[in-house]
Formats: C-alpha cells, structure tokens, sequence
C-alpha cells in the first residue's frame, strides 16, 4: 500500500477528486460529517454518493457499543479490495477513519487495517484537510491527541449551497463532551471532557443556516442540556437562555435539542418549554433504568422518583409534550426486580418513543469491571419485553393523533405525485395529500392516519 500512495504523489493533484462519507452512530456525527465534507470541498473534494467512484473514503465511527465498533473493521475489509481494484486502474483511493472508534482505538486500526491512511479523532476535525494533504505525500497520519485549540473556530463557515441541499432542518452542535461518567459509557473518554461553544459563534452558525433556507435547527450536544456561556452582557446562560435567545431571530420557526441529561434541565429550561412557541413539544430525556440500584451503578445521579417528578414538572408547564428516553437492559449486577422497576417506570412515564439496548461491555469504563455481568440471553429477553411494552406506547401515542389538527414543517416531495413530506412537532414524519406545497412552508394539516413510523395528514 506505501507503494501505491508513493506512485500517486509524484501526479499532480486533480481539480475534482471526489469523497464518499459514510457516517454512523449519533447525530453528531451527523453534523460532524457535514462539516468535514464542507471543509474538504475547500480543498476541492466533491461528495459522492458512490464508494467505488471516490478518491477519499471517510469513515465516521461510532464506539458506543460493541457492535457498532466492529463494523468499522468489516468495512475496511471491503475497502481493502476496492483500494486494490483501483491501483490496478492506476487509480488512487485514500481511506480515512474518523470518530469514536478512531479517538478510541488509533493505534488497534493502524495495526489491523493497513489500508487506513488518516486516522482522526472527533476533536481534530479542522485538522483534516492537513492530515489528508500529508496522507497524500505518503505519511500515515494519526491524530487522536485531544486539541488543545477550538476546532469550530478553526473549522471553515458552513457552505451555504450544502445546506441549501440539505434540507429546511439543520443541525447546530453547541456542546460536545461529557463530565458524567455514566459507568458504561465510552463518551467521555472518546469525546472528552465538556466543551460549549461561545454564544456569538452559535448565533452566526445560525444565521448562516437561516441564510440558507433552514427553518428548524436542532441544537446538538452529547449533553446538550449541560451548555453553559455568556449573554450579551457577559451574564451566566445556560441552554435555557440560548432558547430564548435563539428563538428571536428572524427565520428560525422551530427548535429542538438534543440529547439532555435529568440532572442539568434546570428552571429556566422548564420555563422556554413553557414559553417558546417555536420550542417543539419534544423531549428526549434518557433514563436508562427505573431501579435505583442500578442507577447508582450506572452513576446517573438521579433517583427513579426524581425523574418521574421532573417529568411531571415538564407536563405541568407543557400538556402537550412527548417524550423519548435511552433504556439498558441487562446492566451488571441487574436482577428481575431491578428489571421489573424499569418496566414500571415506563408505565408511570408513558413515552412517545425510545430507543433501547442491551447492555455492552465498553473496554475502559467502569462497568466493563464490575461483578455479575448479566447473561446475554436474559439481557436479550428483558430488551424484547420492555420493547413490547414501548412498542404499545409508541402506538397508542400515534393513534392519540389522528384527528388532531396540527403543524407541520414541509421537507420535501413524497414517494408519490400529489404528497408532501414533513415533519409533525413531535419529530414524526407526516406525509401530507397535497402537491406543490412550497418545501419550508409550515402547514396546518389534520392527522387522518398512523402508519408504524409516519402520520398521514391532510391540508385542514
Ligand atoms: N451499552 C449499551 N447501551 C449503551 N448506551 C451507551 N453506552 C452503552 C453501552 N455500553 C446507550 C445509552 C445512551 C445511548 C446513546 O446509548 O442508552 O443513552
Ligand atoms: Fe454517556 Fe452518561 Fe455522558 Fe450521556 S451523560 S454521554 S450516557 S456519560
């Protein structure tokens, strides 16, 4: 493989090389990946949408669980025969490893996959169009060392054309890293400690994105509710304030924000929640577990009773609010009881959507260490029941609409002439009998249907 990169450094760089990112995990890594591709069509690389067409393949790694880690080694051996295929044509093909796997695991994917040429952890992404350039003069390049400079402030301006494609709904990273040390979670160590953006930088993100016809902008963090800065006058904000803020300018119809911690949804939070009409009536607040035991275990600092209770702080001041949540299952040392507590949390909460996982052993966090690891098949049959029983939420939640009359934010056309799809409050897709409708326009529509993961709706 040296070889083939050292043949292609003596050509001169073409004017269009293309790159082909393929993202995995979290939204913001979503976002991440928006950016990267953005600061490389700076150094004239075009996003493609095929493998086999790209000069550059990025991958963007998730390290969450295990599963999602080992994808990654899979995908290089598929990209390992592409990049000889393509030396055979003369051709040359970089690969990159980007995100939590890389942070992680640099020098295992150095060892295990020759193929990589650029090896780039979440905090250095302003470096990449650098370390590709290096790559590129035959340097393996791996950077993982957490940078000690602002990537956002060395990042380039978001692209205006991109996001015009991309759609009337953006994302805006404010907060990235976490202090919580959750005992099974890898994010503190992958995404380091906690970072928010200055207030001034969000706001021109923001316009940008206005700017650029967005309509609804989801304010990005691993712990988004933790975002902390400083008003106009230099006062102490928290994401509440930014909210408030936020929520004024001109063209910004709709916010959202995730992902929350119990601990950090103070007051004045609460209170946009009551206030802001352009704050969507979404919440997703994981919870992970419903026994205090095991949330002691987990290290969530909050008790079962204590999240019920913020919940119920939540509804009073908006009725109309759906909720999400994380839940684990089969978390070391969890018994049936401990199990049966989560199920009856669910019960008492009632969640309009969740997302749901098996317990998985994370190299490195204290839960990786700890006694009494459940057995795969218990934490594979309590995730089925508490499935179920989220399922029949989920479902009940759907139904609850139909007849409602609602907004929603056009996306754009649907599978078929004569729809449109768009996105209802509560984050669902909602696919509208009704052509033409301007794409950004925000619609008053009345719900006559729930299929399993969409609304249907027609103009009221
Ligand atoms: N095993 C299973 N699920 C996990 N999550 C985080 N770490 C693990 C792990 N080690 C889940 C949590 C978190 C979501 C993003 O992923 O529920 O909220
Ligand atoms: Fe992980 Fe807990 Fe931080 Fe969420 S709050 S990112 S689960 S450590």
């Amino acid at each position: 493989m040296d070889q083939i990169v050292a043949d292609k450094i003596s050509q001169p760089l073409a004017n269009t090389k293309k790159v082909f990112v393929k993202t995995y995990g979290c939204q913001m890594n979503v976002y991440d990946s928006q950016r990267m591709t953005d600061a490389l069509s700076e150094s004239g690389y075009q996003s493609t949408d095929t493998v086999e067409d790209a000069d550059l393949v990025l991958i963007n790694t998730c390290h969450i669980r295990e599963k999602a880690a080992e994808k990654v080694y899979s995908q290089l051996g598929r990209l390992r025969k592409l990049k000889e295929e393509r030396a055979l044509q003369g051709k040359e093909m970089m690969v990159g490893v980007a995100g939590c796997v890389a942070q992680a695991e640099g020098a295992e994917i150095a060892r295990r996959a020759p193929v990589v040429d650029v090896i780039i952890g979440p905090t250095t992404y302003h470096r990449l169009p650098d370390a590709i350039a290096r790559a590129r003069n035959g340097e393996r390049v791996i950077e993982t060392d957490y940078a000690v400079e602002d990537k956002f402030e060395y990042l380039p301006q978001i692209n205006r054309e991109k996001t015009l494609a991309r759609g009337v709904s953006a994302f805006l990273t404010v907060q990235e890293g976490c202090d919580k040390f959750c005992t099974f979670c890898v994010v503190p160590y992958t995404r380091g400690s906690e970072v928010s953006r200055p207030l001034a930088q969000l706001v021109e993100e923001a316009k940008k994105l206005v700017d650029a016809g967005v309509r609804e902008v989801t304010l990005l963090g691993q712990n988004v509710n933790a975002w902390h800065g400083h008003g106009p006058k230099g006062e102490a904000w928290g994401l509440g304030d930014l909210l408030y803020h936020l929520s004024d300018m001109p063209g910004i119809e709709r916010l959202r924000y995730t992902t929350s911690h119990p601990r950090d949804m103070d007051e004045m939070l609460i209170n946009a929640h009551r206030d802001l009409r352009k704050l969507m009536p979404y919440l997703h607040l994981p919870v992970q577990s419903g026994s205090d035991r095991i949330l002691k275990a987990m290290n969530r600092r909050h008790t079962a009773v204590e999240y019920i209770a913020l919940i119920e702080k939540i509804r009073a001041v908006r009725p109309d609010i759906a909720l999400s949540g994380d839940f684990i299952t089969g978390f070391p040392g969890e018994t049936d009881a401990d199990f049966e507590d989560t199920l009856k949390l669910i019960e008492t909460v009632g969640y309009a959507s969740a997302f749901s996982f098996k317990y998985s052993a994370r190299p490195g966090t204290p839960g990786a260490e700890m006694k009494d690891h459940v057995p795969e098949s218990v934490k594979a049959e309590r995730l089925e029941r508490l499935q179920a029983l989220l399922m029949t939420q989920q479902t009940a939640f759907q139904h609850s609409l139909v007849g409602q009359t609602v907004e929603v934010l056009v996306e754009k056309p649907g599978r078929f002439d004569n729809q449109m799809v768009g996105r209802s409050p509560w984050l669902l897709p909602v696919i509208i009998d009704a052509k033409d409708t301007r794409i950004g326009a925000i619609i008053t529509a009345r719900i006559t249907k729930a299929g399993s993961n969409s609304l249907h709706a027609e103009i009221a």
